[in-house]
């Protein structure tokens, strides 16, 4: 068996068509949604996450606006400008690009971004609200894996999910929003022992720790499905996932690639979230 390839690319390019006809609809009434993302420092692979969202939005007709600061910026500028963007009533999201240069507290950023505008979902508030199961800005990369799965209608319900990985923007709050569409959920992580025991026993496996090729055919039951959050840089500079692609997709039933998997279906559910914030803002 040969697993089914789930394109994120596809998927993602079809959900912008529909946005732009959405974002058409909204200015009409009036409503033009607006984004503003922050980037501090010359992080190349930060700089090309931030042209892809750039990119995005000019395509559906969200207005985007990039600021550029310097890594010398302090934290206290930093706030300032957050605090400046919360008060303007014709921005909608605010996104401040990760990770951020040493001297400046993520935890301090975060939590000074207005919840309202909050579309990378990382406020605690944010989190809390997925905690409880209630509306919320949903982090981007945990929505686009959930649509990825609906896509395809993978039962989720009643079937074991095993999370590998447990950072604040991917491993963790997709365990808790596929425990939300009522998965038994079970995350793994560096200091898990005998992990294969685990993921071998998952019904969708996702991955998201951060080291090529981690994930091989023997960490996975036959016809699983496998989620590969993965983005590495390897020595030929080409893009690799965390899952053997060649080896899981021999003994999976739906596989994502890397590139063109789960990655632009992030950068889609920003901008979906961006028209949330828009709609809500105008109620
Ligand atoms: N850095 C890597 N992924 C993300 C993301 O989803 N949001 C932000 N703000 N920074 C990131």
């Amino acid at each position: 068996m040969s697993a089914q390839i789930i394109y994120g690319d596809q998927l993602a390019q079809s959900l912008r068509e529909d946005m732009k006809q959405e974002v058409k609809k909204l200015k009409n009434k009036g409503v033009v949604p607006k984004l503003v993302v922050i980037l501090i420092g010359d992080d190349p692979a930060s700089k090309s996450y931030v042209s892809g969202k750039q990119k995005a939005a000019d395509f559906i007709g969200i207005d985007s606006e990039l600021i550029t600061l310097p890594s010398s910026t302090s934290e206290t500028e930093l706030l300032k400008l957050i605090n400046d963007l919360n008060h303007s009533k014709g921005v909608n999201g605010i996104l401040v690009q990760l990770p951020l240069p040493e001297h400046i507290n993520e935890q301090h950023i975060i939590e000074a971004i207005n919840p309202d505008k909050d579309v990378d979902g990382f406020h605690p508030i944010s989190i809390g609200r997925l905690l409880t199961n209630q509306d919320t800005f949903l982090p981007c990369t945990p929505l686009g894996i959930l649509t990825m799965l609906k896509s395809k209608n993978i039962e989720i319900a009643g079937k074991h999910v095993v999370v590998v990985g447990r950072s604040n923007i991917v491993g963790k709050p997709v365990g808790q929003l596929l425990l939300n569409e009522h998965a038994t959920v079970t995350y793994c992580h560096s200091k898990t022992k005998d992990m294969s025991l685990y993921t071998k026993t998952a019904d969708i496996l996702i991955v998201a720790v951060g080291q090529a090729g981690f994930i091989t055919s023997e960490h996975i039951k036959e016809g699983a499905t496998v989620i590969d959050v993965g983005v590495n840089r390897i020595e030929d500079g080409s893009l690799t996932g965390d899952v053997n692609f060649e080896q899981v997709k021999e003994k999976a039933a739906y596989l994502t690639p890397v590139p063109k998997g789960v990655g632009p279906m992030t950068i889609t559910m920003l901008m979906k979230n961006t028209i949330k914030a828009a709609i809500a803002q105008t109620k």
